[in-house]
């Protein structure tokens, strides 16, 4: 290890520094109020911990984007195929290929049958029970690098590429909120609902 002039100097320099200067400097770091002064943080049966901060509506809309099944939550706007397939080009080959059916990633198209076979092979179109999934994926998720940069147009556009793509809808299909629920996947009665139990389970 190099022990030139200047590591010693910085080394005793810091062996002097007084423990109550060291401690001061630490309590200002921490937020540690004066002697004497209230805690902020104390708990208070009232008041709670007195932690965080209190959002605003806006902040609470920018992470309340859920979509349930029946495609409650789903925005204005509307996309088709075509349109899916201008930005599909753009953003989403060079991780899913050209018509989504191979990749670096997970495939996004085919597989449809094969899910009861030795060798399932589970994509959005084989495999998710709900269309309004999709949209909710990729707008939340994708593309992977730059999550939540596409407009809500692109979205649906992109859910009926994907959607055109595995046979479901045809290519000229707009997708709206009032269009993709309704949109009946293959595997839509695949899955068994375990929660809450019934009688029967
Ligand atoms: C940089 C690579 C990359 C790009 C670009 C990308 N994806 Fe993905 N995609 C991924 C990865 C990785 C996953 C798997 C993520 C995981 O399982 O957590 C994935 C998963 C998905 C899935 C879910 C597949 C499944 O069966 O679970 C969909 C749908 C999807 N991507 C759509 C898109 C769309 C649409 C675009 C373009 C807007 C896009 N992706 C761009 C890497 C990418």
């Amino acid at each position: 290890m190099p022990s030139g002039p200047g590591r010693k100097g910085r080394r005793s320099s810091r062996r002097e520094t007084r423990p109550a200067l060291r401690s001061a400097a630490l309590a200002i770091a921490l937020g540690i109020p004066a002697a004497g002064a209230a805690w902020p943080g104390a708990l208070n049966a009232q008041e709670g911990p007195g932690l965080g901060v209190e959002l605003t509506p806006e902040q609470i809309a920018a992470w309340d984007i859920n979509i349930a099944p029946d495609g409650s939550g789903l925005p204005p706007g509307s996309g088709d195929a075509r349109e899916g397939a201008e930005v599909f080009a753009v953003q989403c080959i060079a991780c899913h290929t050209t018509d989504g059916s191979e990749g670096l990633n997970d495939r996004l198209v085919g597989g449809h049958g094969t899910l009861a076979s030795a060798a399932p092979v589970r994509t959005v179109g084989s495999f998710w029970p709900y269309a309004t999934t999709i949209f909710d994926y990729i707008r939340r998720a994708m593309p992977y690098a730059l999550p939540q940069s596409l407009s809500d147009d692109e979205t649906y556009a992109l859910t009926a590429y994907l959607l055109h793509l595995n046979g479901i809808i045809g290519e000229d299909e707009v997708m709206d909120a009032e269009s993709l629920p309704l949109v009946e996947m293959p595997n839509r009665d695949g899955f068994i609902v375990v929660w809450p139990p019934t009688e029967e389970r």
